[in-house]
């Protein structure tokens, strides 16, 4: 579909996906190898920046750790695809009066501004026409708006220039998943997947119906939702917090809660309950959006759940999910595409890929064009 907020250049050979998250920054390189698609490169690097850094100082902390990890590895690929999401983009399914490409082209700014509630000067504005329809007998178009905040863009332009890097396109989390899906499940039945990419501030959400994406949202629950939650029941603080995290699941099963009780797990016990708390705030959210969905009259229920990002490693979040939604949910292998699963990439790295490798993907295709 769309989603090129700025395409700058187009490169000639490789490019490497940079996922730039609030809590770490992710990076793939895909590549072919003898004709065979590989994973040439990949990184997960925590950020610890500290929280009194200037918008400044963090661009060019981010940089270094860019730039010293592709030194440190040896990554001589300079063209590189990043990502906004959050509150800095806004994305909209409107209907717009049925005009031709070079009339909208013109027009755009204005058709868009009712929609964007940022000024319009402030954003790069994209759009892409779903379909025509016809609405109390006017010909129309479904339209996909997409605006970001300019200032946002620039950041991520500059953090992957700080780093020596040319930036070539600058997309968006949800549109960057649109594309690894497309790769994932080349034939979409008639079906609709909602996507849940869970990370450190935001959780960005899509439903995709037969390979388009149809809703988009970002909902600010995440893993600092978790830290804050849990921290405040262990009386510990967003370290002890993040740390107790990883190292329990949650109870789902009648027998894992009875062992639990049994063991005197009691801080299992209390972060099961923590977690599971703010796993149902997210329930609720989501469940307002697959409503909305619905809502439009569509032919197509929610067949499947796929979670990614960092918190899709939670302990049983499939398995609780799976319970709540009644509805299939699994974890994404965003790399199962590949002929050969790469050796040496730690199973809770893999779901965090998923953006850097939808933005890595992305540009493949567009090659192919
Ligand atoms: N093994 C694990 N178990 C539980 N949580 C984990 C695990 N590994 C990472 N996380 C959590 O995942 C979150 C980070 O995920 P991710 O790297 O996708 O975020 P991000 O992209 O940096 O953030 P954002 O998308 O909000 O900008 C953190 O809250 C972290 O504590
Ligand atoms: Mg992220």
């Amino acid at each position: 579909m769309l989603s090129k907020i700025t395409k700058l250049i187009f490169p000639p050979k490789g490019i490497i996906g940079i996922d730039i998250g609030n809590s770490s920054v992710k990076l793939v390189c895909i590549g072919e190898e003898k004709k065979v698609t590989v994973l040439k490169d990949w990184g997960y690097i925590p950020l610890n920046i500290k929280n009194d850094s200037t918008p400044e100082e963090r661009k060019a902390i981010i940089s270094e750790e860019i730039k010293n990890y592709l030194k440190k590895k040896g990554i001589e690929v300079r063209h590189a695809a990043a990502s906004v999401s959050g509150n800095s983009v806004i994305v909209r399914y409107v209907k717009l009066p049925k005009l031709s490409k070079s009339e909208l082209a013109l027009t755009i700014g204005v058709e868009a501004e009712p929609f964007i509630p940022f000024d319009i000067k402030d954003v790069s504005l994209t759009y892409s026409i779903l379909n025509d329809i016809k609405e109390e007998g006017e010909a129309k178009m479904e339209t996909v708006l997409v605006a970001a905040k300019k200032e946002s863009v620039q950041d991520k332009i500059d953090i992957l220039e700080g780093a020596g890097l040319d930036p070539v396109l600058v997309d968006v989390d949800s549109f960057a998943l649109e594309s690894l899906y497309a790769r994932l499940f080349p034939n979409p039945e008639n079906t609709s997947i909602l996507l849940l990419n869970i990370g450190q501030k935001v959780t960005n959400l899509s439903i995709i119906t037969q390979g388009i994406t149809r809703v988009v949202r970002d909902i600010f629950i995440a893993g600092a939702t978790f830290d804050k939650a849990l921290a405040k029941a262990l009386k510990t603080d967003a370290a002890g917090a993040a740390a107790a995290k990883k190292a329990h699941s949650l109870l789902v099963a009648d027998e894992d809660k009875e062992a639990a009780i049994e063991a005197f797990d009691k801080e299992g016990i209390a972060v099961s309950k923590a977690a599971s708390a703010v796993l149902k705030d997210l329930y609720t959210e989501v469940s307002r959006s697959i409503d909305f969905y619905l809502s439009q009259g569509v032919d197509h229920s929610i067949s499947k759940i796929i979670i990614s990002g960092g918190m899709a490693n939670l302990g049983n979040i499939a398995k609780f999910l799976t319970a709540e939604f009644k509805v299939p949910v699994e974890v994404c292998n965003p790399l199962s595409f590949l002929p050969e699963q790469p050796k040496n990439l730690p199973k809770d790295v893999l779901p965090a890929l998923a953006v850097a490798t939808g933005l890595a993907l992305r540009k493949l295709k567009d090659w192919e064009e």
